[in-house]
């Protein structure tokens, strides 16, 4: 089967290794790509949205399937646009169709959604300019830390996290006032949820579900999770808390009522559902919902995934998910980022990366994210730029294992942390108990 898989990220990267490796794969084309996926299959430059071009070269190209990394292609309507052209429509897009999709693309939709379903989640107003006295109203019901979030798409930094009422108060007016755009002419007031975070992931057919391997990511930029939020500074999988026990209540109360609540409803949606949860003393609630998988979770997800994938999503096409047996590796798996320098902020490009040709051991995949070749050479192009990833027995085993080998990689002002996982500290071997 040929490929077509959409992104340019580490993301893209481990699934472009993992379709890579089934033996149903023919050709993998990725658009665009970076100097990782070179090494997977064909980039191609089509920039994710330009669904003219896509259509063109999958036409081309004999395109037998297409994989979104990034939510945008998806909130754009990609699985629409496929399923919608007479030239296109056998041509299956894993992923939600465009009201789908508005899972992550409006906060105001999901909440709407969590409530129709009785979903676990915090408690919540949605406000306009027309109603901002409303606002100040639920504010006023709420105890700090308040929690306001720009309904739409804000590339991660929609989401403010207040100690002061008063503060509340007059970022709910400037986010209204359009301080993040339109994305914030719509706020979600929320409540304080205090608990720790986890991802979790399902791939759908619509019907059938199944629960991907659960991951943490490390958002924060500093040391014990403090500074600016990133994309995602490392992530672990599997997560001691996540374990049996809460995991049933995780698919009870929220997996099976999103799958079946989106059926119900007659939204079209097979693909990836990325769950950002919450536990607070041991129970899940949604904090907010993703129509693609995390980056950097897929890092890890992917390396813990045993079944071949292609195999997996033609599942998800034809509707015959249930079928199927997911099977999850024993071992833990850990990603580090490597990140240029300033990042989130601004940073430099174009820096050579030394190292990459280096001795790599067998149980660690270097992800490239933003990172491009030009002739033999590697260099950096983007603010999260290497994903070292590793097995081990355990976490502590896998992340000590990332760390040696990010020991022998270098490029000018490179960055990451050091202390993935550390909220996380359990005896190595609890992994083969959960
Ligand atoms: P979101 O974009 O909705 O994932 O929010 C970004 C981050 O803000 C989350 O990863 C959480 O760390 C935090 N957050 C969002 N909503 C809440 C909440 N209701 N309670 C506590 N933390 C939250
Ligand atoms: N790592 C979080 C995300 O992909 O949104």
């Amino acid at each position: 089967m040929n490929i077509l898989l959409l992104g340019s990220g580490g993301r893209e990267h481990a699934l472009a290794r993992k379709i890579r490796q089934s033996e149903k794969t023919a050709s993998l084309f990725i658009a665009p790509g970076n100097s990782g996926t070179a090494c997977e299959g064909t980039n191609v430059d089509i920039d994710v949205n330009d669904f003219e071009a896509l259509k063109a070269f999958a036409l081309a190209n004999n395109v037998q399937m297409v994989v979104p990394g990034p939510e945008d292609p998806l909130v754009k309507g990609i699985y629409d646009f496929f399923g919608g052209d007479p030239e296109l429509k056998d041509i299956p897009v894993i992923g939600p169709s465009r009201r789908g999709a508005m899972m992550e693309g409006s906060k105001d939709f999901a909440k709407a959604f969590m409530m129709r379903h009785r979903i676990p989640t915090a408690r919540y107003k949605s406000v306009t300019a027309g109603t901002i006295g409303e606002g100040y109203g639920f504010l006023d019901t709420l105890r700090a830390p308040y929690v306001l979030k720009a309904d739409g798409l804000a590339a991660g930094k929609g989401v403010l996290i207040i100690d002061s009422p008063g503060e509340a108060k007059s970022e709910l007016a400037s986010m209204l006032a359009g301080r993040f755009g339109d994305a914030g002419r719509t706020v979600v007031i929320e409540e304080f949820l205090d608990g720790v975070e986890c991802s979790v992931f399902a791939l759908t057919d619509g019907t059938n579900y199944k629960i991907l391997p659960v991951a943490k990511d490390y958002k924060r930029i500093g040391e014990g999770n403090t500074g600016l939020n990133t994309g995602g500074m490392g992530a672990v999988s599997p997560v001691p808390f996540a374990g049996k026990a809460f995991m049933e209540k995780v698919e009870s109360r929220i997996i099976r009522p999103t799958v079946e609540g989106l059926r119900t409803e007659g939204i079209d949606y097979k693909g990836f559902i990325f769950f950002g949860l919450i536990n607070v003393k041991g129970e899940p609630f949604v904090i907010e919902y993703n129509c693609r998988m995390g980056d950097p979770e897929t890092e890890v997800v992917m390396l813990r995934i045993q079944n071949d994938l292609v195999t997996l999503l033609e599942g998800v096409a034809s509707g015959r998910l249930g079928e199927l047996t997911l099977t999850e590796d024993p071992r833990a798996a850990a990603t580090v980022m490597l990140v240029s320098g300033g990042y989130p902020g601004a940073y430099e490009k174009g820096r050579p990366i030394t190292g990459l040709a280096g001795h790599i051991p067998a149980d660690t995949v270097i992800f490239h994210a933003g990172a491009r070749a030009s002739g033999r050479e590697v260099f950096t192009c983007g603010g999260r730029v290497l994903a070292v990833s590793s097995y081990g027995a355990g976490i502590n085993e896998a992340l000590a294992q990332s760390y040696r080998v990010i020991a022998g990689l270098h490029f000018d002002k490179m960055y990451y942390r050091t202390d993935i996982g550390f909220d996380l500290q359990y005896d190595e071997g609890q992994a083969d108990r959960l």
